[in-house]
């Protein structure tokens, strides 16, 4: 009998495809709704793999009733939606899509770099209000990048990326806060390691790239963007519950810091009426890290060789909890 896999919203059909062609039996929940907590459940009882999206919340209560899941594959490289402890305490792997989307989201980043630095958004707004008439010459300056310091915040694949864009563009100086030192960087960038204090107190651009974990949550908060220089520009394209949603509101209306620029937000979506929205140097974009074709059809190919390999040959192109697959899971299937 074929095994049953669940894709929880349509994504790029080769993902589809290629379980398939590999023999799984695949449903997809087709709704433009995503699905609702009982629902993710009931459909979960009825398969033995996932492909999840981040929006699904696989939580204790999730696990108390799927535990009988033989993998996990979500569809992004973030898996904070996934309570990894528990899946793996059930010794269910639990795969994600790193690289594929490295590019595409750096250049969001990058992107929401530029923009705030020139006041983008509102500028554009500015125009569509019939508000644009004449030369100003002191009026809504931005500040220029050349040469400034571009500090990360979690110093991963995507954070080498933007390291990479800032440099070649602009000649940035890097500077980085992560656990643990990137020599890659250190060598490719003159990328240096500094303190989290350091890092607050020297960038001109930080620029978040680190996970959602429970050190991460709300860190970017009143008293840190205090320490932060007051011309400096914070840019969050990682989780919005990495930062303080208010308190980077107010630490922008009352020039704590300069500007900001948001993939991400907190909570998500955001509300139409979010001050943030109409502040001169903000730049706010609906979570399109990944949205690219090319970013996309990798995350739902990887997603789906994750599940096929697991099944084929006992491992996984990218887990996040392999020492589950370290007892040899394969035998699981060989009887
Ligand atoms: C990711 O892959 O983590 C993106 O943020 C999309 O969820």
């Amino acid at each position: 009998m074929s095994r049953k896999v669940l894709i929880t919203r349509v994504i790029p059909s080769i993902a589809y495809d290629l379980l398939t062609q590999a023999g799984f039996d695949v449903r997809v929940w087709k709704s433009e709704t995503p699905m609702t907590q009982q629902q993710l459940i009931d459909e979960t009882k009825k398969v033995n793999a996932l492909l999840p999206l981040g929006a699904n919340k696989l939580n204790k209560k999730f696990f108390s009733e799927c535990g009988h899941l033989d993998v996990i594959a979500q569809f992004a490289v973030g898996y904070d939606n996934i309570d990894v402890a528990e899946a793996t305490r059930l010794n269910i792997p639990v795969g994600n899509t790193p690289e594929v989307l490295s590019e595409a989201t750096a250049d969001i980043a990058f992107g929401l770099m530029i923009a705030v630095s020139r006041k983008m958004f509102f500028h554009h707004k500015m125009i569509e209000r019939g508000e644009w008439k004449q030369f100003e010459p002191l009026k809504n300056l931005g500040v220029q990048l050349t040469g400034k310091t571009l500090g990360i915040f979690g110093l991963g694949r995507i954070g080498m990326v933007m390291a990479q864009r800032c440099q070649g563009a602009y000649n940035m100086k890097i500077i980085y806060h992560s656990r643990s030192r990137n020599l890659e960087a250190e060598k490719l960038f003159k990328a240096t390691w500094v303190s989290f204090g350091d890092l607050l107190e020297q960038s001109d651009v930080l620029s978040v790239h680190s996970v959602l974990s429970e050190e991460t949550q709300g860190l970017f908060n009143k008293s840190v963007f205090t320490k932060m220089k007051q011309s400096a520009i914070f840019i969050n394209t990682s989780r919005g519950g990495v930062h303080n949603e208010e308190d980077l509101i107010e630490a922008l209306q009352t020039g704590v810091i300069w500007g900001a620029g948001l993939d991400v937000t907190n909570p998500e979506p955001m509300l139409s009426n979010n001050p943030l929205l109409n502040m001169p140097n903000a730049a706010v974009l609906p979570h399109i890290g990944s949205a690219t074709e090319e970013a996309r059809t990798g995350m739902a190919r990887i997603a789906a060789e994750n599940i096929i390999e697991l099944y084929k040959t006992g491992k996984m192109i990218y887990c996040v909890n392999p020492e589950v697959l370290k007892d040899n899971w394969r035998q699981k299937f060989e009887n």
